[in-house]
């Protein structure tokens, strides 16, 4: 093979290689397989599989910047998952003052939902139903 040749091939190789890093991203992060674990004081674990199975779209809990439900495509491509964190508009800084703490944006997401339920099956509603370490005051 002469050098002009394999260096082509070589080209071709990387950018194949390039590609299939590309499609992968295409694909974005996309939903978290193993449960994750919050950031806050009091973390829970919380298992994206668990809620896909019961059909819930990604824009339930992902919104944006006007509150419209991001639509699962949308997220599937975004590429640095922290982007996707509730901390980047629900902060100290946060218009609306009801929806700057985390247990209140929280709260109101998942526990509102635990308490009606999906399709007659209904989520955890006790503190440590979530919160992984013993909640000082275990009622609920
Ligand atoms: C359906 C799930 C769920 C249930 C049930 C629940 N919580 Fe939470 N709570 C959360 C999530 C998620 C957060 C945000 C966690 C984080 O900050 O990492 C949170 C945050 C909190 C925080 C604030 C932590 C911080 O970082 O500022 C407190 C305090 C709290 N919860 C107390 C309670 C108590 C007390 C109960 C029971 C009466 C309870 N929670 C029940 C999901 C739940
Ligand atoms: C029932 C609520 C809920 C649904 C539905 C949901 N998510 Fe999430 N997701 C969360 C929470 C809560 C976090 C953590 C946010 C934080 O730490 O501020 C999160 C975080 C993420 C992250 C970032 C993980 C990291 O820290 O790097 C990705 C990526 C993600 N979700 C993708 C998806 C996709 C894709 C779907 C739909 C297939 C989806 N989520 C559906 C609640 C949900
Ligand atoms: C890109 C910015 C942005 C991100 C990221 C974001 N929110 Fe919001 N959120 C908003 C805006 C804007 C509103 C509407 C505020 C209002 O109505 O005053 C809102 C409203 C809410 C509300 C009150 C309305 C309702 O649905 O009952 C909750 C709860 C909430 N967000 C939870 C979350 C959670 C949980 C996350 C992370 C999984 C998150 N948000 C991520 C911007 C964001
Ligand atoms: C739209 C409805 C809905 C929302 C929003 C929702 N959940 Fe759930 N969740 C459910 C249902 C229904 C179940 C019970 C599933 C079952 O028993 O098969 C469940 C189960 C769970 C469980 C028990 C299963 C496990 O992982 O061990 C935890 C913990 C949990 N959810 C945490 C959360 C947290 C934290 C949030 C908010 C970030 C949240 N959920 C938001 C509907 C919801």
């Amino acid at each position: 093979m002469r050098t002009g040749e394999s260096i082509i091939y070589m080209l071709l190789a990387a950018t194949g290689l390039l590609l299939s890093c590309v499609a992968a991203q295409a694909g974005g992060v996309g939903m978290p397989n193993e449960p994750i674990i919050t950031e806050g004081l009091n973390p829970v674990k919380f298992d994206h599989g668990i809620h896909r199975s019961l059909e819930i779209p990604c824009g339930e809990c992902h919104h944006d910047d006007k509150h419209n439900p991001r639509r699962d495509e949308d997220i599937l491509a975004v590429t640095d998952g922290k982007e996707l964190h509730c901390r980047n508009c629900h902060n100290k800084d946060f218009a609306n003052t009801f929806l700057q703490n985390r247990q209140d944006i929280f709260h109101i997401n998942c526990r509102t939902c635990h308490a009606v339920g999906v399709n007659g099956t209904r989520g955890p509603r006790k503190c440590n139903g979530c919160h992984i370490k013993k909640m000082e005051k275990g009622e609920g």
